[in-house]
């Protein structure tokens, strides 16, 4: 088997060195993103070596995902699996331990490496999955990159870890520009190194609808391409520039979705669909022109920005629509969360339409903030008999929200702060801290384009900032409870290829990992420094990500 590359050695490591023959050192101190709740370093080292064990204590059906993924750790760095086996008492040699603790946190863990032997608890294989992610990132680096790799040496610690928050995950829209099957596992795998737990996948758009629904196929055969494309790094306040090609078609089939699903549930990550609505809708609505306002004259969008065209809340057809789609959505999806967007929806089209202007008066609606509530409620209660729970973006709060909606905080933490003092759940994704389709550096020459409408006032997100997002800013204690977790969100209007991608995820990712996992046991410096031996992780799986955090921390 093919060692995985060292592309670029952009950090100076550690203390690991390969010693003659296979045998690898081991790192001087536990380096973990995101940092663990506690860490002792002990004395000595464990030597994993093809002949260590994986012992099983207890039984559980998701079990065999976690020593999976270890195995196939274990094939990167021995070319070959460990055996695994089922143990009534501790294996005291050459293993690594595992043991059920029912009184430990769903996702948390502890692990133990000695001299002799590794010692894992927790109560669920979710927990294990982490301990055996965290195990991965105690290896020296050089363990997965070497060739002819006999034992490695895994420094001696004691671990007790736990995630703060239950929701950390990250946004990929796959609408202003589309990435492969392979390539959206391959954030997955990315997302399980960093513990998220959630992959929220923007699959609707203006642009492009990406996801195939059986009952409306014209959504895929139409919407899935656009006649042209506005070009990255451009904005259409100075010149609309188009790239002179059309884009597309470009979608996922269902059985591409269902595999992409399972390939997330086996690292434990929920993916939650969007299906936004009832704006951002211009390649539905020129798949089936009857769901919009005026009827006829729409095209898949080529520019990026908000669109005016937005689907008719008057028409009952609109719902049928809907109901349609998210049938086939949530038997795609096991997620309880089905995320309905709801941002940037203009009113314009509503207020001259005879159609959503009568039904604000049968409904005895008295803005078109509440005609969107209105959509926004049929929908969660058509969800709520699936057995589902909706996610919207903060625009859903304008005409009212029922307390069972989870708000998507973006525009700011305003939104998210209102919502949890109105007793609803939220996830924070202020684009303050959490957009990371910013540029990441200050100094714009060094940086991917990114159309700006004001030059003289960049966007600019740097690692730093997103580090230190605190999702409990403004709220009281009892007012933090509904604050669910956190989210870094990656548009992709600017961002045409996989490796930009992760350029723009990576590193600010593992920053969001740390704000949700390690909240209340945060340091930047310590953070910084575990990074530079994290990124030599990312150089040996292919992950591309920014430098210039070393540039902003002047290095
Ligand atoms: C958004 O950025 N429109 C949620
Ligand atoms: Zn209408």
């Amino acid at each position: 088997m093919k060692k995985l590359q060292m592309l670029f050695a952009a950090t100076i490591l550690l203390t690991s060195t390969v010693f003659a023959a296979g045998h690898i050192k081991s790192d001087a101190s536990v380096a973990i993103i995101p940092y663990p709740s506690k860490v002792e370093m002990t004395e000595g080292v464990f030597k994993l070596t093809p002949a260590t064990k994986i012992a099983l204590h207890f039984d559980d059906e998701k079990l065999p995902l976690a020593t999976n993924f270890l195995n196939s750790v274990a094939e990167d760095v021995f070319g070959s699996k460990l055996a695994i086996v089922k143990a009534d008492k501790p294996i005291k040699k050459n293993a690594i331990n595992v043991t059920l603790n029912k009184s430990l946190h769903e996702e948390g863990y502890t692990l133990e490496v000695t001299p002799s032997v590794i010692n894992i608890s927790a109560s669920t294989a979710h927990g294990v999955f982490y301990a055996f992610q965290s195990l991965r990132q105690m290896l020296p680096v050089e363990a997965l990159t070497a060739e002819g790799v006999k034992s490695v040496a895994i420094a001696a610690a004691k671990i007790e870890d736990a995630p703060h928050f239950p929701y950390r995950g990250i946004m990929f829209d796959v609408c202003r520009h589309f990435f492969t099957v392979d390539e959206v596992k391959t954030v997955i795998d990315m997302a399980a190194m960093h513990k998220l737990n959630r992959l929220h996948w923007h699959l609707t758009e203006d642009q492009g609808w990406r996801i195939e629904i059986k009952k409306y196929p014209l959504l895929t055969e139409i919407g899935s391409k656009r006649a042209d494309s506005q070009v990255v790094g451009t904005h259409r306040a100075h010149g609309e520039q188009y790239e002179g090609k059309p884009y597309g078609p470009y979608f996922y089939t269902q059985d591409e979705i269902r595999d992409v699903v399972k390939y997330a549930a086996d690292r434990f990550i929920t993916i939650i669909p969007e299906i936004d609505m009832p704006g951002h809708m211009v390649a539905a609505l020129a798949s089936y022109p009857h769901l919009g306002c005026v009827g006829k004259g729409y095209k898949v969008r080529e520019l990026w920005g908000i669109s005016k065209e937005v689907m008719c809340i008057g028409k009952d057809t609109t719902f049928e629509f809907i109901e349609g789609v998210l049938e086939e959505v949530v038997s795609l999806f096991p997620s309880e969360y089905i995320h309905i967007g709801g941002d940037e929806a203009p009113r314009d089209a509503w207020k001259a339409c005879p159609a959503c202007q009568a039904r604000m008066k049968a409904e005895g609606l008295n803005s078109e903030a509440e005609l969107q509530s209105y959509f926004t409620q049929r929908i969660e209660n058509f969800l709520k008999k699936h057995g589902r729970r909706i996610i919207g973006w903060d625009e859903i709060l304008e005409g009212g929200v029922s307390p069972t909606t989870t708000v998507m905080s973006w525009r700011g933490s305003k939104g998210g702060i209102k919502a949890a003092k109105a007793g609803n759940q939220v996830i924070m994704s202020p684009h303050t801290h959490c957009y990371l389709d910013y540029p990441q550096g200050a100094d714009r020459t060094k940086e991917p384009p990114f159309g700006e409408r004001r030059p003289e006032k960049p966007h600019y997100l740097p690692l730093e900032q997103v580090y230190r997002i605190n999702p409990y800013d403004q709220l009281t204690e009892e007012e933090q409870k509904y604050i669910i977790g956190v989210q870094g969100n990656l548009w992709t209007e600017h961002v045409n290829t996989f490796d930009l991608a992760m350029y723009m995820f990576l590193p600010r990712t593992s920053a969001i990992a740390e704000a949700g996992w390690s909240h209340t046991n945060k340091s930047f410096k310590r953070y910084i420094t575990n990074l530079n031996r994290l990124v030599s992780f990312y150089d040996a799986y292919g992950y591309n990500y920014a430098k210039s955090y070393w540039r902003e921390l002047g290095k």
